[in-house]
């Protein structure tokens, strides 16, 4: 059985969860109307990464015999003021969500929840993954400046992380 306290974090990242797999759709709708074509698939695909995020930790806590709470989810942006900031609003909402799975390691540990802590790990790998991923990106759009991202557009969907689908 999970203790009330890991139900309430991991109930919360069920949210956190969601919010990303909204504002990665966000971010792939603006992107899709500026004509980014590239770009707006590398964000779909983040979408259905986050719904398989966040449908793992409905399914974690109902197998350990918790009921996972489905939650409402706030409205993310609708415009993002360039493709750089899209990036950097992507990395620092993933920064967010690796300090949070760190919050439920060390939860678990509090807890001697050993289950929820080895569970959790896959997360923590994902996190490292993913925040490389972004920061690759913005590492290509610092080098292309204030150039013409055509190539980085058609070039972008060979950027991500081996493993990723
Ligand atoms: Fe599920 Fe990108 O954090």
């Amino acid at each position: 059985m999970l203790s009330k306290k890991l139900e309430k974090v991991l109930n919360k990242q069920i949210e956190k969860e969601g919010y990303a797999a909204q504002l990665y759709l966000a971010m792939a709708s603006w992107s899709e109307a500026q004509g980014y074509e590239g770009i707006s698939n590398w964000f779909y695909e983040q979408h259905k990464e986050e719904v398989e995020h966040m449908l793992k930790f409905i399914k974690y806590m109902n197998e350990r015999g918790s009921h996972a709470t489905v939650p409402k989810i706030d409205q993310p942006p609708k415009d993002f003021a360039g493709v750089k900031k899209v990036f950097e609003a992507s990395l620092e909402h993933e920064q967010m969500v690796t300090r949070s799975i760190n919050e439920i390691v060390g939860i678990s540990l509090e807890e001697k929840d050993f289950t929820t802590h080895n569970w959790i790990q896959w997360f923590v790998d994902e996190q490292l993954e993913e925040e490389s991923s972004v920061q690759n990106i913005l590492d290509k759009l610092n080098l292309i400046g204030d150039g013409n991202l055509y190539m980085f557009d058609r070039d972008i969907m060979s950027m991500r992380a081996e493993g990723e689908e």
